[in-house]
C-alpha cells in the first residue's frame, strides 16, 4: 500500500511517500526555523501562513522524488492532532480535499504515534510491548505500549518540554533558536559537573518529569554569578559552555532516570527513544546504557526522522489502515487530541506493587 503522509502540526511543512508501512520513498520537510528565529520561538500566526504557501510544492517534490504520480497513492495519512490550530488545519484540509479528488481513503494520525512509528525505517520490526520517551519542543512523554496502537502515559511533564527547557536556557544564554543543536554543540566543550542545577521532585510522588523549576535555576545562577548573555557572532566563554554542558547533563539525568526505573517497573521489550530532543547524543549515549544495563534493544530514529517530518505519519497511518481503520472526510483538526490512554489491568503490566494511578 503506497501511502501518502502530510505533516503540519507545527513550524514543518511535510510530505512523504511510504509503502507497507516501512519503505520510505521520499521524505521531504520544509523548516520554517529562519522565519521563527527571529522571534525566538513559533508565531502560530506566521506558521499558519508558511504552511500554506509550502504545502503544495511540497506535496509535488516529495511525490516526484517517490517517483509516483498523484494516481498512484492508495490512501493519505495527515496530522490531525495535537498541534497548533492553524498549522493543523492547512494539512487536514489540504489532506481532505486531496482524498475527496483522488477517491482515496484518508487516516487522521495522532503526532505522538507517529513519533513511535519513526524508528520503524532504521530498525528491526519493533518488538512489544515496548516504552517509548518521546521528546520534543512541546512534548516530554514516557509511554509503555503492550502492543502497537495501545498506548498507556506512564509519565509525563507536569510543565515544560524538555526541548522547551532547551530553547528557552539558549534564548537566556543569547545563544539563539531552537537551542537544543546549539545548546549540545556547546556543551561537548563544557564540564557537565561544573554547575549543580537541581532535578524536580514531584510533590505527590508521582514519577513524571519537571523543567520548569530547572530553567529558574538556570535563570538564578545567570543573576547571581552576572553572566552576560553572549553578544551575536562572538564564541560563548567557557564558563558559558560548562552552564551548557551542567544544564544538559540535567536534562538527560532527569530523562534516563525516570525511564531506567519506569522500565524495570513495567518490564518492555524494547525501549524507544523519539523526538527532536532525541537528536541529542548524549542522551542517545545515556538510553544506551540503560539498554545494556537492562538488556534491551534501544532504537532511536535516524536524525531526519527524529523532529517532525511526514514519513512517520504515513507510517503510523499504514497501520491504522491495514487494519481497516479510516476517517470520515469530516475530520477536523483536534488542537489536544490524545493519544488512547488505554487503562490496563496493573497486575498485568508491573512485577511490583502499584504505587500511584494516572
Ligand atoms: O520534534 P520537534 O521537531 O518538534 C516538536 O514537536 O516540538 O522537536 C523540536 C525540539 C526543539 O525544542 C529543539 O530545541 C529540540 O527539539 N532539539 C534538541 C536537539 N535537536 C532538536 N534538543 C536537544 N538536543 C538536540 N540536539
Ligand atoms: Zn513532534
Amino acid at each position: 500500500m503506497l501511502v501518502l503522509g502530510i505533516e503540519s502540526s507545527c513550524d514543518e511543512t511535510a510530505a512523504a511517500v511510504v509503502r507497507d508501512g516501512r519503505e520510505m520513498l521520499s521524505s521531504v520537510i520544509s523548516s520554517q526555523i529562519d522565519i521563527h528565529k527571529e522571534w525566538g520561538g513559533v508565531v502560530p500566526e506566521l506558521a499558519s501562513r508558511e504552511h500554506l504557501i509550502k504545502i503544495d510544492p511540497i506535496v509535488e517534490e516529495a511525490l516526484e522524488k517517490a517517483n509516483v504520480s498523484l494516481q498512484d497513492i492508495d490512501a493519505i495519512a495527515v496530522t490531525q492532532g495535537p498541534g497548533l490550530v492553524g498549522s493543523l488545519l492547512v494539512g487536514v484540509c489540504y489532506a481532505k480535499a486531496l482524498a475527496f479528488g483522488l477517491d482515496v481513503p484518508i487516516i487522521g494520525v495522532n503526532h505522538i504515534e507517529g513519533h513511535f512509528f519513526s524508528v520503524e525505517f532504521d530498525n528491526l520490526p519493533t518488538e512489544y510491548p515496548a516504552m517509548a520517551l518521546i521528546v520534543s519542543g512541546g512534548h516530554t512523554n514516557l509511554f509503555y505500549a503492550p502492543e502497537k496502537g495501545k498506548y498507556k502515559i506512564v509519565s509525563r511533564t507536569r510543565d515544560d518540554a524538555a526541548g522547551e527547557a532547551f530553547d528557552k536556557v539558549s534564548k537566556m544564554l543569547g545563544l539563539g533558536y531552537p537551542g537544543g543543536p546549539i545548546i549540545e554543540k556547546y556543551a561537548k566543550e563544557g564540564n557537565p559537573k561544573a554547575i549543580k542545577f537541581p532535578i524536580a521532585k514531584i510533590s505527590d510522588g508521582r514519577p513524571d518529569f519537571s523543567f520548569s523549576g530547572l530553567k529558574t535555576a538556570v535563570m538564578r545562577y545567570l543573576r547571581e554569578n552576572e553572566v552576560e548573555p553572549v553578544k551575536e557572532g562572538r564564541e560563548p566563554s567557557q564558563h558559558i559552555k560548562d552552564i551548557c554542558a551542567s544544564f544538559q547533563y540535567t536534562v538527560v539525568l532527569a530523562l534516563t532516570r525516570t525511564m531506567e526505573k519506569q522500565a524495570k517497573e513495567y518490564n518492555p521489550k524494547t525501549l524507544i527513544v523519539a523526538g527532536g530532543v532525541a537528536c541529542n547524543q548524549a542522551l542517545r549515549e545515556a538510553s544506551e546504557k540503560i539498554g545494556e544495563r537492562l538488556n534491551l534493544p534501544v532504537y532511536f530514529p535516524s536524525k531526519h526522522l527524529s523532529t517532525d517530518n511526514a514519513a512517520m505519519i504515513a507510517a503510523a497511518g499504514n497501520f491504522h489502515l491495514e487494519r481497516g481503520e479510516r476517517s470520515d472526510l469530516d475530520i477536523t483538526a483536534d488542537v489536544t487530541m490524545r493519544l488512547q490512554n488505554i487503562e490496563l489491568e496493573d497486575a498485568d503490566l508491573r512485577k511490583k506493587k502499584v504505587r500511584y494511578r494516572l
